[in-house]
Parts: C-alpha cells; structure tokens; sequence
C-alpha cells in the first residue's frame, strides 16, 4: 500500500521531520504563504493529513474539499487558526503541540518585559545614532521590578512559567484566569487585576471569550506607569484602543510578541512610538523548542492517520 498524502502548509527542516520518513508522502506548501499556497490546492482531495503552521486557517470550506482527511496537526500550542467545532463535526482528530515552548516563551515574555522596563530598544537606538553624551543621572530611567506587581491574565502554563521567574526578581504576583490555582499569588477578578498592576503579562488563548479582552475600557483601568506586555494572541488586545492608550499617556509602555494582524505591516504607527516595543511572535523561537514542536507534530499526525489517539488532542470527544 502507497504511503498515506499529507500536506505540510510550509517548508521545515527535515531533519525536524525525520519521523515521517518512509511513514507519508509528503507534499509541501510554498515559502512566504502564510496559508496554504496554491501548489497544494490540487491534492486537497486526496490529502489524509495536514500538518499546519498556526498562520494556515482550516475551517469548514477547507474540510469540505477534503473527504479523506483524518488527522490535522498544528505545529502550536494554539490553534485559533483550525475551526475546532467543524472538525469534531467530521470526526477529525486535532493534536496540537503543548508543553515543549512553555519555557521559551516565558523566557521571552521577561525578556520584552524587562526591555520595555529598562527602556532598551530606546536607548540603544540613542546610542547608536550619536544621543549617548555624557553618563546622564536622569537619563533612560526605568521601572523597578523588584516589589512591582505583575497581573498576569491566564494562568496556564506559560502563565505559571512567567510567574516563577518572575519571582526571582522579587515581583509581586496576582493573576486574573477562571480557574484558581494552589500557591500564594492572588487569583483577583480581571478589572482589579488591571487596576493595581505595574505590569500585566498575557498568557490567554485566543478564543470568543477572550477575542478584544484587553479594550478601551481596560487599558483605561491601567495605571499611567503600567506596562502591557501580549505574548498571547494579537486580537487579545484591541489594537486602536491600545494606540490610543499609548499615545495619550493612558499607560507607560506595551511590549509585543504578537500583534493583530500579523505580520504588522511596516505602516502601522505602533512602530513609530518610542514606548511600543515590537518582536515577530518569536515567545517558541529557540532551536529547542521549535524543533520538538515539529517532532510532537509529526508524531500527532502518525497517530491521526493510524487511527490511534493522538498524543496531544485538543478536540477528544472524537474519541466518544
Ligand atoms: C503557539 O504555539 O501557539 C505559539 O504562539 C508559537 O510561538
């Protein structure tokens, strides 16, 4: 029997996807498509598999061109980009990739926490285009971290992984997220949260209850010295609320890893502020953690197309 025809929505190292070889037949969508390109479009019928990047959107109009499909595979831990629903209706089996980048992204979420506290992009900026005079007593200062309070909005797991390194800065913690969880840090409701932070860190997934969760409204609940920092999903945050804020002093700083949309095209006037510092969804970017994304990937799809449960599925009623 033929190897079962898989589509990989974009190029990835292959010794990232060593566990598919002589498994699949693989065919791969073009660089520079952030869906799938239109070399794929032709096997969509005959495809038993799809391994995706968090930036290809799979929703009913896609399943319905593709009858065979048993198994989508997203090389994320999220997956605001698949139509769970529309899945679970067909009985397809998603898995996803959790765990692998918890400490990667937290890692970078302090990392543009502390750029943005400390003022860094801005003053290396200065440095570099000749404003570096003399050592200036009020020059570039900063927030403290040492006994400022950190909200951190969704205490899942890269909620909790910002949480302990951010205690060893001696950061005061509370957290806004449904469900409490055991320690000492304050489980306190979102508008409080917001309210006594400095800084606010976070770590939902994107979902209808969470879509523009951080608006007008709430940024306005901010304090004026607070710092926003979105590791999450874009659309968390309500972009032109967040424009405002920062441009009317409503807050000090934000500190982006995602944005909506992304990319953030180079027009966007977000770029043009002092106080917005901007990174490409870059919170899994270590070889580490990318590369076991992929495997964890590859291994959900061999599931999936073997009929066996997937490892990490985000829709298991499909096994009811
Ligand atoms: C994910 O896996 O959802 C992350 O956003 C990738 O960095």
């Amino acid at each position: 029997m033929s190897n079962p025809l898989v589509l990989l929505t974009h190029p990835l190292p292959q010794k990232w996807l060593s566990l598919l070889d002589n498994q699949v037949r693989l065919e791969i969508g073009e660089e520079g498509y952030a869906g799938f390109s239109p070399n794929l479009e032709k096997y969509l019928s005959e495809a038993y598999g799809i391994l995706s990047l968090l930036t290809a959107k799979i929703d009913s109009t896609l399943l319905e061109q593709m009858p065979q499909l048993r198994v989508v595979s997203n090389m994320a831990v999220g997956v605001d980009n698949i139509d769970i629903p529309a899945c679970t209706l067909r009985r397809i089996p998603v898995g996803h990739t959790p765990d692998v980048l918890t400490d990667a992204t937290a890692d970078l979420t302090l990392a543009i926490l502390l750029a943005a506290a400390r003022r860094l992009p801005e003053a290396s900026l200065d440095a570099k285009e000749g404003r570096w005079g003399t050592w200036s007593p009020t020059g570039w200062l900063g927030a403290d971290l040492r006994r400022a309070q950190l909200g951190i909005v969704g205490m899942g797991k890269i909620g909790r992984a910002v949480a302990e390194r951010a205690r060893g800065f001696g950061i005061r913690l509370a957290y806004a997220s449904p469900t409490k969880i055991e320690g000492d840090a304050a489980h306190l409701p979102l508008d409080e949260l917001l309210r006594i932070s400095d800084f606010i860190s976070l770590h939902c997934p994107l979902n209808a209850s969470t879509r523009g969760l951080i608006g007008e409204k709430e940024l306005m609940l901010m304090k004026e010295s607070a710092i926003l920092v979105n590791a999450a999903r874009g659309p968390v945050v309500d972009s032109k609320a967040l424009l405002r804020a920062l441009t009317n002093g409503w807050i000090a700083a934000a500190a982006l890893d995602v944005t909506d949309p992304e990319p953030l095209p180079p027009t966007s006037p977000l770029y043009k502020l002092k106080n917005c510092l901007i990174v490409p969804h870059i919170g899994s970017a270590t070889h580490g953690a990318r590369r076991r994304m992929a495997e964890i990937a590859c291994e959900n799809l061999l599931a999936g197309l073997a009929g066996e449960r997937l490892p990490h599925c985000v829709n298991p009623a499909v096994y009811e």
